[in-house]
């Protein structure tokens, strides 16, 4: 077991990161240390997703500094500050529509961000000559970067990379300077990559809150293409169980695979969801229906993406715990019941609120 003290979690007020923190603060008892999260607050970062932990455990074991990845020095006193000993890196641009638009935000956050954490890691973790081995640097990544599969056919952990767009490219390149770190320096690292997560706080531009919410709202449901992309989908939470799993348990220099092992082509999902969303919400199912839009295909569209997890599960006992039914359901009632945080988001409030509570908190 690894001693865990004082995490610095990247990214930790975006989508996956605030669910990490959430469940290790709240519902992982055996985790006694402290959490300090880095996040420069894009577009996609909001500190409300965190406000019940930064009111509950803030200032006593929750930590908050604005600040970018791609600064060393922000990277190195926030290490020095806090005594880091685990680093759980999720800050990333993520979303792939974005990278075909702009790609060169990808580069410099996924890319130079990481190689800045690794610098800082590197420098920070040496202790005369030698690189301590009692921390460890874990890596969040994606399936993407194995590229795109045909109907048949699982994505494992020495299947080679094939990145396709300007975000997975940009994460294979993170993945791979963090293994060449553990190999030329003896930087401890583990690394992981997980399937399309869902659940509770995921910003509106991915496609299941992004079409929860215009069910609600009566407006069009964006299909690309023919709709038969497949994805593999995994709640968040459960990739969250995995990369505690990793921490804890992981061997050092290794990657692990996370998935669902629930794969579905987007429009049979869509249908799924307008079921589910047309019940709780009241709507009108075939109503609903008629929104569906089939639109231009967005440009190198990876066609199927499957995971292979048996490692994790049999070296780690790792397991998913919660069904697809499940985890559908709680995220389209946590949609529906939240309004404020989503129309935080929908208006651009949450910017000025964030301007006004944490713009001269950057560190
Ligand atoms: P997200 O976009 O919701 O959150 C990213 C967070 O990183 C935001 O809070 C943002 O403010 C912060 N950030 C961005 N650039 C930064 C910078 N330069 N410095 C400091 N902070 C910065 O992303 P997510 O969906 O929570 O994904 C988290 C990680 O998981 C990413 O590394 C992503 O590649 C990976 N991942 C995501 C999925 C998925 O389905 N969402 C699947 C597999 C892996
Ligand atoms: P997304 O949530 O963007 O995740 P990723 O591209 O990383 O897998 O998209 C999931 C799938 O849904 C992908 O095949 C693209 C498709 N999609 C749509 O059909 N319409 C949409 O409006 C969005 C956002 C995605």
């Amino acid at each position: 077991m690894r001693s865990l003290k004082n995490i610095l979690i990247t990214g930790g007020a975006g989508f996956i990161g605030c669910n990490f923190i959430r469940t290790l603060l709240e519902k992982t008892p055996e985790f006694k240390g402290k959490i300090i999260n880095l996040d420069v607050l894009t577009y996609a970062g909001n500190p409300a997703s965190l406000k019940d932990v930064e009111d509950r455990f803030g200032g006593k074991r929750y930590f908050f500094e604005r600040g970018n990845i791609c600064t060393r020095d922000i990277t190195e006193q926030v290490f020095k500050k806090y005594n880091i000993d685990t680093v759980v890196h999720f800050a990333a641009e993520s979303h792939v529509d974005r990278s075909i638009l702009g790609p060169e935000a990808f580069v410099k956050t996924n890319v130079t961000g990481t190689f800045t954490l690794l610098e800082t890691a590197r420098n920070c973790w040496s202790k005369d000559g030698a690189m301590r081995q009692d921390v460890l640097f874990h890596h969040i990544s994606t399936d993407e970067v194995y590229g795109s599969l045909g109907g048949t056919g699982y994505f494992t952990e020495t299947t080679p990379y094939d990145p396709r767009s300007p975000y997975s490219a940009s994460k294979a390149s993170s993945d791979h300077l963090v293994m060449a770190y553990n190999h030329t320096y003896g930087l401890p690292v583990t690394l992981s990559n997980c399937s399309n997560n869902y659940g509770p706080y995921q910003f509106p531009e991915k496609l299941i809150p992004l079409m929860i919410l215009n069910m609600i709202e009566g407006k069009p449901l964006p299909v690309y293409g023919d709709g038969r992309n497949i994805r593999d989908w995994v709640y968040a939470e459960d990739h969250n169980r995995a990369v505690w799993t990793i921490l804890n348990t992981g061997k050092t220099g290794e990657k692990y695979n996370i998935g669902g092992e629930n794969e579905w082509e987007n429009i049979q999902l869509l249908n799924t969801l307008i079921d589910i969303v047309s019940k709780k919400a009241g709507l009108d199912q075939a109503k609903v229906r008629e929104t569906i839009t089939y639109v231009k295909d967005r440009p190198g569209h990876d066609r199927r993406y499957a995971i292979n997890c048996s490692k994790l599960k049999k070296e780690l006992g790792w397991k998913q715990e919660v069904s697809f039914d499940d985890g559908l359901d709680k995220t389209v009632s946590w949609y529906l019941a939240n309004k404020e945080w989503i129309e935080g988001i929908r208006s651009g409030e949450y910017k000025n609120w964030i301007e006004k509570n944490y713009g001269e908190r950057r560190i």
